[in-house]
């Protein structure tokens, strides 16, 4: 079993994503930290807690950065894609659950500590988090088994810019301190994600399973569904983005890597970029193929118990 804590910024397929992984037996889902992102991160929080209520599962929930590294300027939220709620507005009582005491980038640097050469951090949000724990404690770099972010477009055009993807582009300092890290890191974007679709009848499957975590999903998916619908008429569903992040943990022979130097753009019109080089150090491993299919039926089965 590998050891993960996923950092999200809980909106629809986060949620995705921290019901796969805790419907993972490959994986032991140590803690969850919270990031701002697809909302504040007062809310990814809560959002992360009302998902693990509907999964029953006690996992350590540690709130992160609720800004910028460095830019301190205001975030900006993707409510026209989550939802008001960030849940798709379909959350509809807040959860009894609270975060412990602390905060995700000290939580981190105890973890990787704690478990060395054991840890995988799977990222799906801005990489905030990760980069203050990074500026903290150098030395965890080498001590962290591997990490994977959802995040970035190297070879395809970005999502919020025509360059950028959300992710990087909510924080590209701090995507580019962790990107010329050295951290053993793969790099899951919309070169791979936007070919991991969701297909709406999904949906229906999900709420007659009867179980209480994917039928949660579903009523999330629908808001989320009727953006992709719009936005990419004719592709065929909503991106699994996230989702995807820990089907590389689970099973890297989902995705080809190329190994490539990634930078970050800061500043322009560009900022957010991430520009791919098979020249310089540190290479990080950038996922620029995905078995869709395997990948999509191994998720879904996972979601409503079936077997793979
Ligand atoms: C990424 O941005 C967020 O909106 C999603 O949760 C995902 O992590 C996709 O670009
Ligand atoms: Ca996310």
């Amino acid at each position: 079993m590998k050891k993960i804590i996923l950092d999200v910024d809980t909106g629809v397929d986060d949620a995705m994503a921290i019901v796969y992984a805790a419907h993972s037996p490959e994986l032991e889902l140590i803690g969850i930290t919270t990031c701002f992102g697809n909302v504040t991160v007062a809310e990814a929080t809560r959002n992360t807690l009302a998902v693990l209520e509907k999964l029953d599962k006690p996992v350590p929930v540690i709130e992160g950065a609720k800004e910028t590294l460095r830019r301190g300027e205001k975030a900006r939220y993707s409510r026209h894609v989550h939802g008001e709620d960030g849940l798709g507005n379909a959350l509809s009582t807040p959860p009894q659950g609270q975060a412990e005491p602390g905060i995700a980038a000290d939580y981190i640097i105890d973890q990787v500590t704690r478990y060395p050469g054991e840890l995988t951090i799977i990222a799906v949000g801005p990489l905030t988090n990760l980069a203050l724990a990074i500026e903290k404690e150098p030395g965890i770099v080498t001590l962290v088994k591997e990490v994977i972010v959802m995040g970035g477009a190297v070879t395809v055009p970005g999502n919020v810019t025509p360059y950028g993807e959300a992710n990087i582009v909510a924080d590209p300092e701090a995507a580019a301190v962790v990107f010329g890290s050295g951290l053993p890191l793969t790099l899951v974007g919309l070169d791979v994600t936007l070919q991991t679709l969701l297909p709406r009848t999904q949906l229906d499957a999900w709420r007659s399973s009867g179980r209480n975590d994917a039928i949660f999903l579903a009523e999330m998916s629908e808001f989320y569904m009727e953006f992709y619908e719009s936005t990419y008429p004719g592709k065929g569903g909503c991106g699994l983005h996230d989702p995807l992040a820990v089907g590389v943990a689970v099973d890297p022979s989902l995705v080809r890597m190329e190994l490539m130097r990634v930078t970050v753009v800061t500043e322009g019109e560009q900022t957010g970029r991430t520009v791919g080089s098979t020249e310089g150090e540190p290479k990080i491993s950038v996922c620029t193929g995905v078995d869709a299919d395997r990948f999509l039926k191994h998720f879904t089965s996972r979601i409503i118990g079936g077997e793979v």
